[in-house]
Order: C-alpha cells, then structure tokens, then sequence
C-alpha cells in the first residue's frame, strides 16, 4: 500500500511512524512533513491545504491511502477532493468536519442526538454575552465558534476578562463550566461502524499543576488507571453512536476520526468538544501503545470495511509524552533556536525545521514531545523525562508534572 499523509506537526510524526511500521505499507509520503517524518516518509512540499495540490499529489504517487492529520484541510474540503478522485482517504468531509470547525454546529448536533454536553449559548452581542455569563455564573467558559487551534477558549472566574474573550472573537458560544477530570477518546469510524481507542489524558495549560493559559497540550499519557469501568461503552452508547446516526440523518456522515473530549462529572461523562482528527499530543501516546497495523485500520475506515476489521490489539504498560515548547510558548513562541540531543529514538518532532547547513532549529510552538512507554506510568514518565532532559534548544520549557497526579493515584472522580 502506498499512503499519503498530510501534515507537518508531532501527530503526523506519530503517524508517519505508524504507517511505516505497519507490513503493508510499502511507501509512505509526506507533505509536507517535517526532519522527524523525513525519517520514515518521502517528502513532498505542498500546501496540505490546497485540495488540487493533494489530488494531483495522490495521483502522481499512486496513494492507496490519503490520510490527513490536521483540521485546516478537512475543513477545507480536501477530504472530499480525494474522495471525488475515487483515492480512499481518512479523513471527514468538509460538512462533517464542521463538528469541530463550528462550535455552535457541535452543539445544535448533540442536542438534536441528546448527547450529554454543558448548557451553552450562541453569542454575538455585548448583550446576549452579559446574559449567558449572568445565567451560568463563574468559572466562565468563552468559546470562539470557529478554529482556534486548540487556543480560542478561556475558562476564567474574571468576568471583565471572559468579556474582552467575547468582544476579541466576535462570535462565540458561552457555557456551564464542567467539574470533573478530563478524557480524550478517539474513534476511528467509517461512518457507520466505530472502533474506540484507548482514552488518553491531555494537559492543556502551559504551568505545572494546570496554571497558565491554554496551549495546544503540553504533554499526554495512556491509558487512565483512574476512569470509572464501562466509561469506554458509555461513551460510544451515549455519544458516539448518536452523534454519528445524526451525522448520517443529515445527509453528511462523519467518517473518519472522531475526538471526543469529556469531562467525568459528578453526573457522569459530558461532552466538552469534539474535533474531526487525532488529537496532539494524545496521538503519540495512545499509537504507542497500539499493536494493530495502523494503515489497515485507517484504510478500513476510509473504504467502509470497519465492521470485518478484526479486534484492535494494545500493548500492555503505559505511555508517557512530555513536550517540549518554545521561549514564549503559548504566546507569540520564538523560533529558529538550535536544538541539539533529538536524533533518538521517542523523540517527536512538532514544530522543527532543519537549515541550509543541516542544523536542526525551533520553526513553532510546540518543538518536540518525548514519548516513552514503560511497564506502568511511572516506568514510562520516567523514560519520558529522560529524553527530554537529553535535549537542549534555548529558552525551552516543558512541565514536569505531565501523568504525575495519576501515577500516584491522585486523581478523584467527582
Ligand atoms: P476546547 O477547545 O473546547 O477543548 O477547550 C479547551 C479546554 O478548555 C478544555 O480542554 C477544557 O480544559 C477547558 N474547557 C472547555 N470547555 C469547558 C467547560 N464547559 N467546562 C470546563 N472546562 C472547559
Ligand atoms: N490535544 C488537544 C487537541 O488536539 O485539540
């Protein structure tokens, strides 16, 4: 099989590594890519989000597989692109993949399928925002209602600053904050059939014990020790199986990977977001741990053929990511500082770039993430901490707390 993969940030570093370790994969191309995927994948330097570039780039190579990592081209309708070429690919079409390009979209399709989800409101003006504050009182939770990269929310109990939020984004959807650790869970879905994942927990903000403002994720570890049993099966009975029946009620099936991020609150999971791709840096820890040959997973969820999919296999233990970010990372982060310490094996590459005279140096926000597995979580956080303590780039950081309140059993269930 010949597969095509779009994307240039560590959850395509951890699925290049997927695809390439999977026996049926003969060649792997990447475009763009980044110096970590150049590793396993051929590059090519296209702009993943222009949907005539992938076509003629999928023909040119003869991919049996398109698989596109981040949500700027499935909302650009390059999914559909491939698809219209006859080229099975992974990824939603531009309509489904509005469940994460649209909050307000995500909203009106979990309260048409009754999925459990935080109260929200769909505001514009000053007024209709002072209204929705008022109603749910704090923490305030202001969500940006397009794409935001993981950065368009603020959760605040400063009510002048939830209101700068909602002025600065035009458009946002204000809601019930949510009490409850929070679980990633990805679906691999043909639009019919779905096949979970292992749950992952994500830290988004920037400081250790979960101070700082919101980042893309700083760090992620597998499995959760502490989830409540049966939450695997409650999710995809709750949520995921409505939400898809609804997806196909519309007209516009969603096929391909369905984020769920949840909070285990006092009254059980709720939704907090979906998104339409893998999660970074969930994506490094949860293929860590799979067994199942990955392109043959994706490929039967792009042909439709989920359902005769065998059993997916995990390795037991656990995995650890720790990412290492930027000098003013989450803010405006510095780039082009050398990295040194990187050429081992477990270290992904995010946001790097090698120079004309084959230096590797920082080119975004999130450089590397250090992924390790170990027999449990602390085996695995401490292999994980060993990489990044092996890496030196500038004006760095990385928190030092990433699956440490879970491999001491500190994590409460509300
Ligand atoms: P989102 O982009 O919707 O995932 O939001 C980013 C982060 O903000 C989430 O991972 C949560 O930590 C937090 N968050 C979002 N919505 C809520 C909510 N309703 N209640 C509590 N925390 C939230
Ligand atoms: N880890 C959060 C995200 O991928 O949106």
């Amino acid at each position: 099989m010949r597969v095509l993969l779009l994307g240039s940030g560590g959850r395509e570093h951890a699925l290049a590594l997927g695809l390439a370790a999977d026996p049926n994969v003969e060649q792997l191309i990447a475009a763009p890519g980044n110096p970590g995927i150049a590793t396993v994948a051929d590059l090519r330097d296209i702009d993943p989000a222009d949907a005539q570039a992938v076509v003629a780039l999928a023909v040119e190579v003869g991919a049996d597989l398109v698989v596109i990592g981040p949500e700027a081209p499935l909302v650009a309708g390059v999914a559909d692109a491939v698809r219209a070429k006859g080229i099975p690919v992974f990824g939603p079409s531009a309509e489904a993949a509005q469940l994460e390009g649209s909050k307000a979209f995500a909203k009106e399709i979990m309260t048409a399928a009754k999925v459990p989800t935080a109260r929200a409101y769909a505001c514009t003006t000053p007024e209709e925002v002072a209204a929705a504050l008022d109603d749910f009182g704090a923490p305030y939770v202001v969500k940006n209602d397009g794409l935001a990269a993981g950065k368009g929310v603020v959760v605040t109990a400063d009510r002048a600053a939830a209101e700068r939020h909602a002025a600065e984004c035009g458009r946002v959807v204000i809601e019930e904050y949510l009490a409850g650790p929070e679980v990633s869970l990805f679906v691999v879905t043909d639009g019919q059939s779905a096949v979970p994942l292992l749950p992952a927990q994500d830290f988004k903000r920037v400081g250790d014990g979960d101070t700082g403002p919101n980042t893309g994720g700083m760090g992620a570890y597998a499995p959760l020790p502490w989830t409540p049993p049966g939450l695997v099966a409650q999710v995809m009975t709750e949520v995921v199986h409505p939400t898809l029946a609804e997806m196909r009620r519309r007209g516009t099936p969603f096929a391909g990977l369905l984020y769920v991020g949840l909070a285990i609150t006092a009254d059980g999971p709720k939704v907090i977001e979906f998104n339409a791709r893998f999660g970074d840096p969930e994506t490094q820890v949860v293929l860590a741990l799979l067994e199942t040959p990955l392109a043959g997973l994706l490929r039967a969820a792009a042909t439709g053929t989920l359902a005769v999919h065998p059993p997916l296999r995990w390795s037991a233990g656990a995995a650890v990511t720790v990412v290492v970010a930027s000098a003013n990372y989450p803010a405006t982060p510095r780039t082009g500082d050398e990295i040194t310490g990187a050429e081992v094996p477990g270290i992904i590459h995010a946001g790097t770039r090698e120079t004309d005279d084959g230096r590797l140096v920082s080119a975004g926000g999130r450089v590397l993430c250090a992924t390790a597995t170990g027999a449990d979580l602390n085996a695995a956080r401490e292999a994980a901490y060993a990489l990044v303590d092996g890496v030196t780039l500038d004006g760095s950081h990385h928190r030092r707390d990433i699956a440490l309140a879970a491999a001491e059993g500190r994590i409460t269930l509300p």
